[in-house]
């Protein structure tokens, strides 16, 4: 009983704490990189209601997103090619931009996620801390706007000049420390690049989202590694683990506790059961008696030979 007792009170916090625990952090945010980018396109897109070709509109976010900043910029594929766009907040976009294959005019969405927190959550960067945060340009399909969801473009290339990106507010390098640009593109791996202009620019020639860094001093992690191995999968690989070890750990705490519930349920109707015989038996020996005395009575009247009778209702 205790045992069982123990283990129903593990089902049930089990049942209520790992709902409550994955929803209190799904519900208000985009869970992952990508729904995050296309829940801010989707604010981007709302903010281009007849938009002017080459002009800055900020998008208008709902409070689970505040902090994070959102642009849309229309522009005439042509236009970008030829002319670049020098000042799109902290991008500076040269001439020579191509897209394959050829849109007539494109939407670029930039993201600012406003805070290193977010940066973090979204873009787990192992052995590296956020010295700035994340900013993000993208490029979809802005020939048909009235279309629900814009495409993503994913060959967008300067084949000129890189793009360059001025961090604004960038932390101070811890002394001794080296910070460094991080690209992650569309499919979300990383590269690092050095730093340049003011310890604020970074350069790139491709669309995705990026920020400066700084490795780490080497800390011992809060939760070391189940398995030694050579990086590669980083923190998606130790989550899906964890993942999975809790997964199995819970599927076999619930058989236990499904098992030991049928246990008990046999043998609660086994003492019912019991119960209910030993009364059946009580109620049976009751009537025997009776049945016995009075068909004892009788006989012992005729035969006064047995003394068994005599020795039974001794005291
Ligand atoms: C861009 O969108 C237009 C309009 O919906 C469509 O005709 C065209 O095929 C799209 N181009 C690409 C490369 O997706
Ligand atoms: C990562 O950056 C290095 C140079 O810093 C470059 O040689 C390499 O091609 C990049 N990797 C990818 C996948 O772009
Ligand atoms: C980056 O910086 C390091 C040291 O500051 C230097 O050795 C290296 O050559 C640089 N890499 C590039 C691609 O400029
Ligand atoms: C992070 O640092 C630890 C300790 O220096 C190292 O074992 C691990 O491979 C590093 N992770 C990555 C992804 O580089």
């Amino acid at each position: 009983m205790g045992l069982l007792h123990t283990n129903l009170v593990m089902f049930f916090l089990l049942l209520c704490f790992e709902p409550l625990h994955t929803t209190a952090a799904d519900s208000s945010l985009p869970s992952g990189a990508k729904a995050l980018d296309a829940t801010l396109q989707h604010y981007a897109h709302n903010a281009l209601v007849k938009p002017k070709t080459g002009t800055i509109y900020n998008a208008q976010l709902p409070s689970n997103l505040n902090g994070i900043k959102v642009s849309a910029l229309r522009l005439r594929s042509g236009s970008l090619r030829r002319k670049g766009y020098p000042n799109y907040n902290e991008f500076e976009i040269p001439k020579g931009i191509i897209e394959r294959p050829y849109v007539e005019r494109l939407v670029l969405v930039y993201q600012n996620l406003g805070n290193l927190d977010l940066s973090r959550k979204y873009y787990p960067l192992e052995n590296y801390t956020y010295l700035a945060p994340i900013l993000g340009l993208l490029a979809y399909n802005g020939s048909d706007l009235s279309t629900r969801n814009l495409p993503e473009l994913d060959d967008v290339k300067a084949y000129g000049d890189p793009v360059l990106i001025k961090f604004r507010n960038v932390k101070p390098v811890p002394s001794g420390a080296v910070a460094k640009c991080v690209w992650f593109d569309l499919k979300g791996t990383s590269n690092f690049t050095n730093v340049t202009g003011e310890g604020n620019t970074c350069s790139t020639s491709q669309q995705g989202h990026f920020a400066i860094v700084v490795e780490s001093p080497s800390a011992p992690s809060p939760a070391p590694a189940p398995a030694g191995g050579g990086g590669g999968g980083g923190k998606k690989s130790h989550k899906k683990v964890w993942i999975i070890v809790g997964s199995v750990l819970g599927g076999l705490a619930l058989l236990v506790v499904l098992l030991l519930l049928v246990l008990w349920i046999q043998k609660y109707k086994e003492k019912k059961k019991m119960q209910q015989m030993e009364r059946a038996a009580e109620v049976g020996e009751a009537l025997n008696m009776t049945s016995i005395g009075d068909t004892m009575a009788p006989s012992a009247t005729v035969t006064r030979t047995q003394p068994s009778l005599e020795h039974e209702y001794a005291p």
